[in-house]
């Protein structure tokens, strides 16, 4: 893009990007598309990396084997001796997550995660997830004013990966707070003193909590995602106890604050565009496109990490061994070059190739249990609660940089049986 300055000459416009700024934190997307049209693959000082913002880019980039997932290993290597030490058990664990791994420990932990998680085990969860949706619902208990995050997009996702992981339901509050205190690590942008301390500490104990699960697993073997990954092991796939654990303790990070996202910002969605919500109430058959188009429009996943293997050469930007990549997935949905009026929010949007769940080796592995939770979650709220409204004028956004949604969803509501009494 270029400015016009006085009709004497012309100079590429600057475009800067904080996003540790509230407004960026508020509503990124001005920000991504002056990025797209102006430098689409921008150097951020701030963030000390490349941040690209065009769909062509960032999902070429995410099957790019000349780039690495594994941003632990760089970051390990640069602290000091003493500072490492202090968080050895995080640092091992982190370095075990499939997400964070190249092939071939990738291969191997991911083949071992879809033993354990086929899609057909998920789509007999259908009836489960229904009940619970019902259940959370019940529980508004007739009440007007709601926290739609605290009372349904939370316990919802946290309730069905903790019951398929085999984790007692029970535990439900320890594990939020040992998974805020992991998310504090791994996806914040801004720097808190202790985060690195809390995140070790977390790792310690929900390491020790998931090897007592474990042994009463393998004494008495369940019908749960825990036992597959036990009997996947144990069939000759080499999984140590400690990959077993890390895969544990990701599968149950990953599997939530995603999901809460997707039904905190998918319900904004449709609160801020009335007629979209007027349209899927009045054709619920409709709430597969609409789910995708919630991923696409203001998806929960921000930014992905890379570290490249190699020199390479991007949108005519030099980017050299070991710099760092952040390929910016709400950007890339966004891109007019692949998606018609791709400001617009159109429940019934066709052909939506969104990269919210990533693409290539790392493609999540739990997209079809998010999608059921979504659908199932948000048609039963629209048929179960005639009227919702947003209580407050203000949101409170997550500050993270990878992961995107709102603290809390106030909303004053109608319920279905009430209005037919
Ligand atoms: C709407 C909800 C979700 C979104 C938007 C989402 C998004 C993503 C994205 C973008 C990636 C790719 C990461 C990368 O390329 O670096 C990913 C990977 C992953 N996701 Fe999800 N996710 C969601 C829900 C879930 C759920 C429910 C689970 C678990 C049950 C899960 C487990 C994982 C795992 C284990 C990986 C790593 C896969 C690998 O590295 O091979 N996710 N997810």
């Amino acid at each position: 893009m270029v400015l016009p300055q006085n009709g004497i000459a012309s100079v590429p416009a600057v475009v800067t990007y904080d996003p540790r700024l509230p407004s960026e934190i508020a509503d990124p997307f001005p920000t991504f598309a002056r990025l797209r049209a102006a430098d689409p693959v921008h150097w951020s000082e701030v963030l000390g990396g490349w941040v690209l913002t065009r769909y062509e880019d960032c999902r070429a980039l995410l099957n790019d084997r000349r780039l690495s997932a594994d941003r632990i290993s760089p970051f390990r290597d640069h602290l000091k001796p003493d500072a490492r030490a202090r968080i050895v058990d995080l640092l091992r664990t982190l370095g075990l997550w499939a997400v964070f791994t190249d092939p071939p420990l990738h291969t191997r932990l991911r083949g071992l995660m879809n033993k354990a998680f086929t899609p057909r085990a998920i789509e007999r969860l259908r009836p489960a997830i229904q009940h619970l949706v019902d259940v959370l619902i019940d529980r508004f208990d007739g009440a007007n004013d709601i926290d739609l995050i605290r009372d349904f997009a939370y316990p919802l996702p946290a309730t069905v990966i903790a019951t398929l992981i085999g984790v007692p339901v029970l535990e439900l509050d320890r594990l939020k707070r040992w998974s805020d205190d992991l998310a504090a690590f791994v996806g914040n942008a801004l720097a808190t003193p202790d985060k690195r301390d809390r995140a070790q500490r977390a790792v310690v104990e929900m390491s020790a909590y998931f090897r007592e699960l474990a042994a009463a697993h393998r004494r008495e073997p369940q019908d749960d995602v825990m036992s597959g990954l036990i009997a996947a092991s144990e069939a000759g796939d080499r999984l140590s106890e400690d990959d077993l654990i890390a895969t544990c303790i990701l599968l149950l990070f990953a599997g939530h604050e995603t999901t809460t996202n997707l039904i905190g910002n998918g319900m904004l969605a449709l609160l801020r565009h009335p007629d979209q919500m007027a349209r899927l109430r009045a054709e619920p058959s409709q709430i597969d496109s609409a789910i995708e188009e919630m991923l696409r429009w203001d998806g929960p996943t921000m930014a992905m990490t890379r570290i490249a293997l190699t020199g390479l050469t991007c949108g005519g930007k030099e980017i050299k061994t070991g710099d760092r990549l952040y390929l910016m997935l709400n950007a890339a949905n966004r891109d007019p070059a692949e998606f018609d009026d791709p400001e617009s929010f159109d429940v019934a949007r066709a052909d939506n190739r969104h990269i919210s769940f990533g693409y290539g080796i790392h493609y999540c592995v739990g997209a079809p249990l998010a999608r059921l939770e979504g659908q199932i979650g948000i048609a039963t709220l629209l048929s179960r609660l005639p009227t919702m409204a947003l209580a407050i004028d203000t949101l409170d956004w997550s500050d993270s940089f990878v992961l995107r949604g709102v603290r809390a969803l106030p909303l004053r509501v109608t319920h279905a049986a009430a209005k037919v009494a």
